[in-house]
Order: structure tokens, then C-alpha cells, then sequence
């Protein structure tokens, strides 16, 4: 069964992708990620605060978090530069499939340059992770809008290589935010980010931090959007967060996207998920007399409509109107 899908201009063998995580953090892991069938791999994250820290302008910032300063300057950030280089040449040389650095930013500084480095070294594409949690009273949405516009334009102006970004969903009109994006040149969005979740332990009163991995539940916001942007953005669409299994990743193939970014299922139940997954696509494809990918994908993406507000506004009142 054909299980290739063209991501960022890229042909994929099938559209699991491994996504920035732990699970890659090494070309050996890389190469297990490849081994196991992924279609592509991001490797674990480089902060734009390690890059500017071996560029000797973080002290020079006041832009900084201050504990990720903190953490930056005890971790011992020396060298993270050229190993991070090493990371993906070697896993260059490891696998065939393609390997794309992901860069961890949310301010436009000298760590732009690194891109040039990242494409020389052999980089696929880049993928932007623009962390920026929407939480300083003071910032309009504009402000935090166009630091990431600014990323990408720079970015793109640098490379020659595909960009994509990776991007969280709060937006106050996100659809209009990713069509900017597709008016930069990016390549490809990511949706979305999973922002570290919180707990309150109600004993102690203490803030605690939520679970790393995901659940299944946390797929459907993101299906919806996905859906939604398909039809409306030039850009590829790769979905990620809550996605678990083989329908999964049919329900998101059939919404548009053009490939699945997986993490937490892996740690969970192992690499051998992604083979699984394969098997189900292909189950699903023979049984419903589908010989690629492109012949299924988007076809349930909201293209029907040109208002998927109105869509969805209607089916509100068909659950709600006489509901018990
Ligand atoms: C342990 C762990 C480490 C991660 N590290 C990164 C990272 O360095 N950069 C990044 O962009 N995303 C990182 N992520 C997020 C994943 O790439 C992915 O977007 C997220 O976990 C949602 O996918 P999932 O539901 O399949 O886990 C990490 C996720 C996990 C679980």
C-alpha cells in the first residue's frame, strides 16, 4: 500500500511524523525513529536562548525570562551550538529519511542566523517553535502576532529550505493569523504547541505541573481547526497533540493536514506504535478502495462552506434547541 504524502514540499514514505521530543534527541534514537517507519523525524529542540548564549549576547538581553536565563547559565550551555550541528549531521548520515531542527524561540534576535547553519549542516527544513503564551496583560495580540511574522520572515530570507512553524492556538483570530503566516513564505504550520498543563495540589496548595504526554481527548480542538484551516491556507498542515493511534491519524489525513506529528503515545507504548499505525491506514485504505493518501485527503476538510462559523453555529442549534 502507497503510504506517501508530500509534506513542505518533501515526499514521505507515510505521514508519521516522530515530533520534537526526547525520542530524538540523539542520532541513534533517530535512527531507531527511522527504523521503526517514521516518515520524517524533528529533532528535540534547540532554545533561541542556548544560541544566544554561545553567541555571548544573552547576558546583553533584557528580553529574557529570567529563569530560563538562570537555567540556560547553570545548565552549562557551552558548545550547544556545534553539538546541536553534530546531532543532525549525524543523524543525516544514519538515515534517509528527512531530519528537521527545531528551534525553540519567541523573540526575533541574532539566533536567526543559525538557520544558515542548520541548512548547511544538512537540515530537511526548520521548524520554528513559536512558544509565546499570550499572558502579559500589557502586550496586544498584534505585538505577539508580529514577533512571529518577523521570525519568519528573517528565517525565510536566510534559507533556501522549507520553514514551518509550530504555533499555539491562542489567537484571537487565528485563521486570519495563519493566512499571514502563508503571506510570509512559511512552508508549513504545526498545530498546535501543548503548553506545559498545570494542577493544583488542593492539600498542600501548591501549584503542580500537569502530565508531559498527552491524551486522546486533547485531538478533537485541534481536528476542528485543522479542518478548518486546510481549505483556507497555501501552507502544509502537519496536526499534532492527542493524536494516539491509526483512526487518528485517518480522521486528521481526512481533515487536510498532510501529516501527524507523535510523541506520547510513543513513550507510552513504544516505537512500535508507528508500524501499528501504518497497518491501520492500510486496512482502512483497502477497505474503502483507496490507493494513496491524496485520492482521501481533505475530503471530510470544511470546504463545503465559506462561514465554517456559520456551520458551526448551526449544528450548536440543532444539539441545543430542544435539549433536555
Ligand atoms: C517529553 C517531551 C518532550 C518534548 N520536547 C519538545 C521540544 O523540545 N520541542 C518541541 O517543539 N516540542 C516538544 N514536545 C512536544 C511534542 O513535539 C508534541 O508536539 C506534543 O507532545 C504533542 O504531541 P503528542 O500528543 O503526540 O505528545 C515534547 C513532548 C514531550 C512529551
Amino acid at each position: 500500500m502507497n503510504l506517501s504524502t508530500v509534506y513542505m514540499s518533501m515526499k514521505l514514505r507515510n505521514p508519521v511524523i516522530v515530533g520534537s521530543c526526547g525520542l530524538t534527541s540523539t542520532p541513534e534514537k533517530v535512527k531507531s525513529c527511522a527504523d521503526a517507519g517514521a516518515g520524517a523525524v524533528i529533532l528535540k529542540s534547540i532554545f533561541e536562548e542556548q544560541i544566544e548564549a554561545e553567541l555571548g549576547s544573552l547576558s546583553d538581553s533584557g528580553n529574557w525570562y529570567p529563569e530560563a536565563s538562570d537555567y540556560i547559565n547553570s545548565y552549562g550551555m557551552e558548545n550547544a551550538v556545534s553539538n546541536y550541528l553534530t546531532l543532525l549531521e549525524n543523524s543525516r548520515k544514519l538515515t534517509d529519511i528527512p531530519v528537521i531542527p527545531s528551534i525553540h524561540c519567541f523573540g526575533k534576535g541574532n539566533w536567526i542566523e543559525y538557520a544558515k547553519k542548520l541548512e548547511n549542516a544538512g537540515a530537511s527544513a526548520i521548524e520554528l517553535n513559536a512558544f509565546i503564551l499570550p499572558s502579559d496583560p500589557r502586550k496586544k495580540g498584534r505585538e505577539n502576532e508580529n514577533t512571529i511574522l518577523d521570525i519568519v520572515t528573517d528565517i525565510k530570507s536566510q534559507t533556501s529550505i522549507p520553514v514551518s512553524v509550530k504555533i499555539g492556538r491562542y489567537f484571537s483570530s487565528l485563521s486570519c493569523f495563519v493566512k499571514e503566516l502563508d503571506d510570509c513564505g512559511v512552508d508549513g504550520v504545526i498545530l498546535f504547541n501543548r503548553f506545559n498543563r498545570i494542577d493544583f495540589d488542593i492539600d498542600k496548595l501548591e501549584v503542580i505541573g500537569g502530565s508531559s504526554f498527552s491524551s486522546p481527548g486533547e485531538m478533537e480542538s485541534v481536528l476542528r481547526w485543522v479542518s478548518m484551516l486546510s481549505p483556507v491556507t497555501a501552507c502544509d498542515i502537519a496536526a499534532t497533540t492527542g493524536i494516539h493511534d491509526g483512526e487518528a491519524v485517518i480522521k486528521f489525513l481526512l481533515a487536510g493536514a498532510n501529516a501527524v506529528q507523535i510523541s506520547s503515545t510513543l513513550y507510552k507504548n513504544g516505537l512500535g506504535e508507528i508500524a501499528k499505525i501504518h497497518g491501520f491506514i492500510a486496512d482502512w485504505m483497502r477497505k474503502h478502495n483507496y490507493n494513496s493518501i491524496e485520492e482521501f485527503q481533505g475530503k471530510l476538510s470544511q470546504n463545503k462552506t465559506n462561514n465554517p462559523a456559520e456551520y458551526q453555529r448551526v449544528q450548536f442549534m440543532k444539539t441545543s434547541v430542544g435539549a433536555v
